[in-house]
């Protein structure tokens, strides 16, 4: 009676949603890196970089939770912020395109002399950038929703990231997802390893395994070594779990050690592409004709490499990696350039 109770709560919850992808998204083994790497376990990927908005991502699975608030508020525009590269502005820009909302964005760094990558990308979807110098996460928002007010708009603010409960709902929705997929195919990962940078995904997804119960764990790599509005990605992470738990009426509870990231990858910093990390993007690239981006995935994806090659707790086990998309950004020149000379 209690489970169909808690289950009713959750339904009722993750069907507050609005189509913006197309799911499920492929999931599939990756047998020839395996060889590469000479692993004893399974690789499996899972091809959220094929969400099918805008050239895809794991936002878009955040978005259709967070415009489906919008949309019931009655709300007119969209704000969100990010780096200028930002996955998640560029498939904000394309829900809004889609939803017909006005759509803001607030991004770090001053204007460039040329658009490429996502920048290019958000501007083509019709977004009104504004450039915020030193602010890339959000600092500036309230000071813009204040101006679209006394414009007589009604703006929805989605956090940096896209990263608050009701865009972390998109992940527990991933899980149940996952869940059947790995029942169709009588497998069931070991480990899955995850880009984490602002929580949501990363939260989500704690909050689906307590759901679906799953038995796998998360790795979540850590992008971005800088603080969010002066709190660690761990303390993120374990607030919104907690609030999911009450939420979603969930009668479990959550190890705060279970929240945490492995760091090792984030030293070189934000959006640096480090030079493993380049031969990681290209070992994908040449191995299975997949492509990961020089900031999110394929640090995420060299922290996975390293982690089965020198870490004997993966030895035989069954490893998921979550591409989370992304791949725009190869395109900023500072990267195609890195990336180009590593095909030369
Ligand atoms: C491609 C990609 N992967 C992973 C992430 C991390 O997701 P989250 O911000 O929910 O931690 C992002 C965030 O921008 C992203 O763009």
């Amino acid at each position: 009676m209690a489970d169909r109770h808690i289950h009713a709560q959750a339904s009722e919850v993750l069907g507050r949603r609005i189509q913006l992808g197309l799911f499920p998204t492929p999931l599939h083994r990756l047998d020839r890196l395996e060889r590469a790497l000479g692993f004893s376990g399974r690789i499996y990927i899972k091809r959220d970089d094929q969400t099918g908005l805008a050239s895809g991502g794991n936002k878009t699975r955040k978005l259709e939770y967070l415009m489906h608030t919008a949309i019931a508020e009655g709300c007119d525009s969209v704000i969100t912020a990010g780096a200028q590269q930002s996955n998640h502005c560029r498939q904000t820009a394309a829900a809004c395109a889609r939803l017909g909302l006005e759509c803001h964005l607030v991004l770090g760094g001053e204007e460039p002399a040329a658009y490429g990558g996502n920048l290019l990308l958000s501007s083509m979807l019709g977004a009104t950038i504004h450039f915020s110098g030193e602010h890339r996460k959000g600092e500036d928002i309230p000071e813009l929703a204040k101006n679209l007010h006394e414009q007589g708009k009604k703006p929805y603010l989605v956090p940096y990231g896209g990263s608050n409960l009701t865009g972390a709902f998109g992940f527990v929705h991933a899980m149940l997802e996952l869940a059947a997929q790995l029942q169709q195919l009588s497998i069931m990962p070991d480990y899955i390893f995850i880009a984490s940078s602002s929580g949501g995904t990363q939260a989500g997804m704690h909050l689906g395994i307590m759901l679906s119960g799953l038995s796998c764990r998360i790795v979540p790599v850590s992008i971005d070594k800088d603080e969010t509005g002066g709190h660690s990605i761990e303390d993120i992470v374990q607030a919104l779990v907690t609030e999911g738990i009450q939420a979603l009426g969930l009668s479990k509870s959550f190890d705060p050690q279970d929240a945490k990231l492995l760091h090792d990858y984030d030293a070189a910093g934000y959006g640096v592409l480090t030079e493993p990390e380049r031969q990681a993007i290209q070992l994908l690239a040449r191995t299975e004709g997949i492509l990961v981006d020089p900031v999110y995935t394929g640090r995420a994806f060299y922290g996975m490499v390293d982690q089965l090659q020198k870490n004997p707790m993966y030895a035989g086990k069954t490893i998921l990696f979550w591409h989370t998309g992304g791949f725009p950004a190869i395109f900023q020149e500072q990267y195609a350039q890195a990336l180009g000379r590593a095909l030369a």
